[in-house]
């Protein structure tokens, strides 16, 4: 989805002989997430990417839906989410629809034994804490707090944490993760007036060929069922690759906010486009700078999207008792707007450090047993005066 990127040796043209220095074929592979119809990438392995030797009975790894349907305005505290050394175990999806899945985790433990592969949805990681590095069959994308990694489904990668305390927000997305279309030029390029341009597109860099042979564990996704599938090379034994298809970071602290004279709306944060959803930044910004602005954010009608907000850093204007790893959910339906005092208190206000990234959907989200445990009751209410 990002721009062309090139690593480590390939040959001068796709689809011909590309010999290794015994004289061996490198295995190509055609990496794309839509058939053979969109972005691709072609990658050259030291051994063909097929060679399973054993596969074990599945995890049903499928969200569980609370019972509990009342359409209310809810929150959850997502720093309550247990901790868990296995970064598998470790993510609990909270919230989902057939468009999108949105989990939270706190991975104690690196994930670099075995291998994960997400064949049902693109996955963008939000590192709320922590800090690692991203291995994947590309090469290697350090991270810290603020990024976003954007993996396209299908992608193999493990995650390396310097410590213990970590804390992702993670949107699995069944489309394709892109950028605003409004943002692209016709042949694909960030347009000056996008938030962010391809400089602040991290991609994959030190690319390491792991020439091995043996029992390679991957888990994978597929169907909401988690496959443990042994394979007999190393899955990251890619000499080099090229095309449009890869892993990408990309820091929320280097979206440059849009802001204007009277309030802008939601989709002026926008960062990234999927079907039926979408996900946007807010980041620390001048506010509206006309002499009778009022800062805080309109009430709106909403009524055919429902709209998650994960707290990360700032302070929050329009909403009280806000807390870091906080998620709300405004399902479509009901209006929602700042809480009482909120919007007099913005007043005059010129500034705000908030952080904060919104998932949008376009078809109603459910809860799952896992946000029951976690969910705020008395939030409903916090709008009485
Ligand atoms: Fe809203």
């Amino acid at each position: 989805m990002p721009h062309y990127h090139s690593l480590g040796s390939i040959p001068h043209k796709r689809h011909t002989q590309f010999r290794k220095p015994d004289g061996g074929l490198y295995s190509e592979q055609l990496f794309s997430t839509e058939g053979f119809s969109s972005n691709y990438s072609l990658l050259y392995h030291t051994h063909p990417p097929t060679q399973i030797i054993k596969v074990e009975e599945p995890t049903d790894v499928r969200p569980k839906a609370a019972t509990d349907n009342i359409l209310k305005h809810r929150s959850f505290q997502g720093f309550s989410v247990k901790p868990d050394a296995d970064y598998l175990k470790s993510r609990k999806t909270v919230l989902f629809n057939n468009d999108v899945h949105i989990s939270l985790a706190a991975p104690q433990k690196s994930f670099t034994t075995d291998f994960y592969k997400n064949a049902d949805a693109d996955e963008c990681i939000f590192i709320h804490e922590g800090t690692g590095t991203l291995k994947t069959q590309y090469g290697q994308i350090t991270f810290s707090y603020g990024d976003y990694l954007v993996i396209p489904r299908g992608s193999i990668y493990q995650l390396e944490f310097n410590d213990e305390n970590n804390r992702l927000f993670i949107v699995e997305s069944f489309s394709p993760i892109t950028f605003p279309k409004r943002y692209l030029s016709k042949y694909g390029q960030l347009l000056e007036h996008a938030p962010f341009c391809e400089r602040d597109i991290r991609k994959p860099q030190n690319l390491e060929t792991i020439d091995q042979t043996g029992n390679f564990l991957i888990h994978v996704k597929k169907r909401g069922l988690l496959y443990p599938i042994w394979y007999g090379t190393h899955p990251f034994d890619v000499v080099g690759w090229d095309g449009y298809e890869y892993p990408f970071a990309f820091s929320i602290h280097d979206f440059e906010p849009i802001t204007g004279r009277v309030h802008q709306p939601p989709p002026v944060h926008q960062t990234f486009d999927a079907h039926n959803f979408v996900i946007c930044s807010f980041v620390p910004r001048l506010y509206d700078y006309h002499p009778d602005a009022i800062p805080a954010p309109y009430n709106h009608s909403n009524i055919d999207s429902d709209e998650v907000l994960y707290y990360v850093d700032g302070d929050f204007m329009s909403r009280k008792h806000v807390t870091r790893g906080m998620i709300t959910l405004h399902p479509g339906g009901i209006p929602h707007g700042p809480h009482p005092g909120a919007v007099e208190k913005s007043i005059g206000a010129k500034e705000t450090k908030e952080l904060a990234v919104m998932v949008d959907t376009f078809h109603p989200l459910q809860m799952t047993v896992d946000a029951q445990g976690i969910e705020d009751n008395n939030y409903m209410m916090s709008w009485a005066e």
